[in-house]
């Protein structure tokens, strides 16, 4: 049998795994691995410190090489090292979701110029396989809509906060012992993370580029334990939810912010740092991908599956496979977010006086926000109280102006937050 010899560049958490799952495949044969620190020592069997380098460069460089495993993250150095590698006819197969998203383009078509192809099944959702059931298998279908959990940490995080009755801050801490959430949280709190892996997938599932600085972006630091308490009540869980759908005229809109999810919802029932993908279309209808979404074994499963389907495809042909090669060349008409409807929860302060619902509905009925829902919560020792409106189905920027117009009064004293809701 051929041996297909591959070079690793990052041996972090994916890249350790992907290297104990390759020990059972010995049709694959790792050549070298790129290091930050060739020193450390690595909790790993026999394990063989020769493979080791801190030079990336001599993998993708190394005529004995036919694929690059890149488990490094980060754009740079990584668009230079595989540009190179892939100048130098190697294969890749990555687990990077932000050089996907920020430079996929270029990456691809560089790709395409030297007949060699990029897998990235580890990219999008982890162990979930997303990637190549849409590329193969779900081929004849048209997409229309994906509604996601593609953030673990986040989705961590928010559970602990429904369940256990954490503030954000608590939660995120908890999460950080755990090793769910990083010292630095931004990127999968802030939902720069969801991002990235929302525009590969839209990119694939909708066949256009997507830009991914015109996808609305919205973190969860903002959901109090409140937010969490209120949607309970109303019959809603709250969740990171990415967000892409193709309208009747065929602009997209492709967004992530936390939504309040009905409870009877599929995605509502995700828990922990389990992933979940909705998917529909035509003619397969509602389909739901469901899994871990990180880890080192999960990741590693989509890395060596690439791998494998690589290995097979290389040894009865030295072509690449046709349905891998991304083909996308127009970019989508992407809708700003100001253009959207969708039903709110509007978290508000407001005084306690005669006439402030009254006050909210006339606001609401003047910018064409038609109220479905309306709880006050008591009063507050300060003479306030806590408001909850859910609308009916309206445009973004209608009740943008809405919140203006409600801060002019004195008898509101702030919009303690504005949430979209899926039912
Ligand atoms: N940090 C991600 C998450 C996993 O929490 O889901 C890797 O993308």
């Amino acid at each position: 049998m051929k041996t297909l010899k591959v070079g690793i560049i990052g041996f972090g958490t994916v890249g350790t795994g992907v290297y104990k799952v390759l020990q059972s495949f010995p049709e694959i044969k790792i050549q070298k691995i790129a290091v930050k620190n060739i020193n450390k020592k690595r909790n790993i069997e026999n394990f063989n410190y020769e493979l080791l380098t801190d030079n990336p460069y001599e993998i993708v460089n190394n005529p004995d090489i036919d694929v690059v495993i890149e488990v490094a993250g980060g754009t740079d150095p990584a668009f230079d090292i595989l540009t190179t590698a892939i100048k130098n006819k190697k294969h890749i197969v990555t687990a990077n979701k932000e050089l996907l998203a920020k430079k996929g383009s270029e990456l691809f078509q560089c790709a395409k110029e030297n007949n060699v192809i990029i897998l990235y099944e580890a990219a999008v959702a982890g162990g979930i396989p997303i990637i190549m059931p849409i590329k193969t298998i779900l081929c004849a279908n048209k997409i229309h809509k994906i509604a996601a959990i593609l953030n673990g940490t986040t989705n961590y995080i928010l559970t602990k906060m429904a369940e256990k009755e954490l503030s954000y801050e608590t939660a995120l801490k908890q999460a950080q012992e755990l090793g769910y959430a990083e010292t630095d949280p931004t990127g999968d709190v802030e939902g720069f993370d969801a991002t990235y892996k929302l525009a590969v997938l839209s990119t694939i599932s909708f066949g256009k580029k997507i830009d991914i600085n015109k996808i609305y972006r919205e973190g969860i630091t903002k959901i109090k334990a409140n937010d969490i308490k209120s949607a309970k009540e109303l019959g809603y869980t709250i969740k990171l939810i990415a967000l892409g759908q193709v309208l009747e005229n065929g602009e997209i809109d492709v967004r992530v912010h936390p939504m309040l999810v009905a409870k009877k919802h599929l995605l509502a029932k995700v828990k922990n740092a389990t992933n979940s993908i909705m998917l529909s279309g035509y003619p397969v209808g509602d389909l739901v991908f469901t899994g871990a979404g990180a880890g080192s074994e999960p990741t590693a499963s989509s890395v060596v599956g690439d791998l494998l389907v690589l290995a097979s495809d290389l040894e009865v042909t030295n072509n690449p496979i046709p349905l891998a090669i991304c083909r996308h060349d127009e970019y989508a008409e992407q809708i700003n977010i100001g253009d959207t409807y969708n039903e709110y929860y509007i978290a508000i302060t407001a005084g306690n006086h005669p006439g402030v619902i009254g006050l909210i509905g006339t606001i609401c009925g003047q910018n064409n926000i038609n109220i479905s829902t309306i709880m006050q919560k008591g009063i507050n020792e300060d003479n306030t109280a806590e408001i909850v409106v859910i609308t009916e189905k309206s445009k973004e920027s209608d009740v943008q102006n809405a919140l203006k117009d409600m801060l002019k009064s004195e008898s509101i004293k702030n919009i303690d937050n504005l949430l979209r809701v899926m039912n």
